[in-house]
């Protein structure tokens, strides 16, 4: 019996070694280990050994099998690793794949703000941030905007359930700056604002806006001028004119709005495009007060503030008609901004 088991083990591994292919393999297997298969059949043998044999020619028996299922195992792994080596001798790794790769694309309003940062970044001035979630007094009352002004309206503003707000303008940011740090100031600060308007081809509820602020002694309305005329110039070209109207916000006096004409925007028509002014002393107070020292002290400094509406900027450079298509994500709308 013993001799028997052996034979069977020799013809097992033989024919396993043997086996080309996965087909071959299986066969051996069913030939050894299967339900009629040579070690089953000399498993059965084993009822009609005497009872003295059975542990030895039982422990040989498990040995056996033990000693075939390891070498198919073995046999299966190593034809599948030597069809995975011949399915990989083809491929040329270094070919091109068959997809196109498709790169991302900056979008419209990032490229603005890029080169809006850039320029600005050559005068000196330094980036600032904000949350766009804010609370009444950044976005209001230390901008010296009172309780019944007509913008701090449930109609104009998201009020969130606990009374705080998304912020309607960028102006947030002179007064975060301010509190958390003593003059001089020379920042721009881009950003999201929010407002309740109806959307439509030229209104989005959440835009963008890049706010600027200067304070320091002996600031003056001439470097508000020169400031926003060079940047204009840089942005769109030597021919680009600048207009300052006079106009009212709670936290600029004198206020101004500015418009721009240029050739290089495609039409001959004045853009009215931001608004701006000199700081108003009441703003200096408020943050004074919140600071809890003098540092702004309306007496020795004086600053100017600006806020730049990017959509519509964005918008003419780039030749967008209906403002919405900035915000839809559509690839076929995107792809025309690759670089
Ligand atoms: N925050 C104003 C707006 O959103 C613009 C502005 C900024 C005006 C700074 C003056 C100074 O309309």
């Amino acid at each position: 019996m013993q001799e028997h088991l052996e034979q069977i083990r020799a013809e097992a591994l033989a024919e396993i070694d043997a086996a080309q292919n996965e087909t071959a393999l299986e066969a051996a297997r069913v030939k050894f280990l299967g339900r009629s298969g040579s070690i089953s059949l000399a498993s059965e043998g084993m009822k009609t050994l005497p009872k003295e044999q059975k542990p030895v020619v039982g422990k040989l028996l498990n040995d056996v099998r033990q000693s075939v299922t390891a070498a198919l195992d073995n046999r299966k792994a190593a034809l599948e690793a030597a069809r995975d080596a011949a399915a990989l001798a083809d491929v040329d790794v270094t070919l091109p794949g068959t997809r196109a790769v498709s790169p991302g694309a900056i979008h419209p309003i990032t490229q603005l703000q890029h080169r809006a940062i850039s320029i600005f970044r050559r005068m000196g001035f330094a980036l600032a941030d904000g949350p766009d979630i804010e609370d009444e007094w950044h976005c209001f009352d230390a901008l010296n905007t009172p309780a019944d002004h007509p913008a701090r309206d449930e109609a104009d503003t998201f009020y969130l359930p606990d009374g705080r707000l998304l912020r309607t303008h960028t102006s947030t940011v002179q007064i975060r700056t301010m509190t958390a740090q003593p003059p001089p100031v020379r920042i721009i600060a881009p950003g999201a604002a929010y407002r309740r308007d109806e959307i439509d081809a030229t209104h989005l509820s959440q835009f963008n806006q890049m706010e600027g602020l200067y304070v320091d002694e002996r600031v003056t309305v001439a470097d508000l001028k020169g400031t926003v005329e060079f940047f204009f110039h840089e942005l769109l070209g030597k021919e680009a004119r600048v207009r300052f109207r006079p106009h009212f916000f709670p936290f600029t006096e004198p206020s101004f709005e500015i418009d721009i004409k240029a050739p290089s925007l495609g039409h001959d028509k004045w853009l009215e495009i931001a608004g701006c002014g000199m700081v108003d002393p009441a703003v200096f107070e408020a943050v004074n007060q919140k600071r809890g020292d003098n540092a702004y002290d309306p007496e020795m400094v004086i600053g100017w503030a600006f806020g730049f509406g990017l959509d519509r900027l964005a918008m003419i450079l780039s030749g967008i008609t209906d403002i919405r298509l900035l915000i839809e994500n559509d690839v076929r709308f995107l792809a025309q901004f690759r670089a």
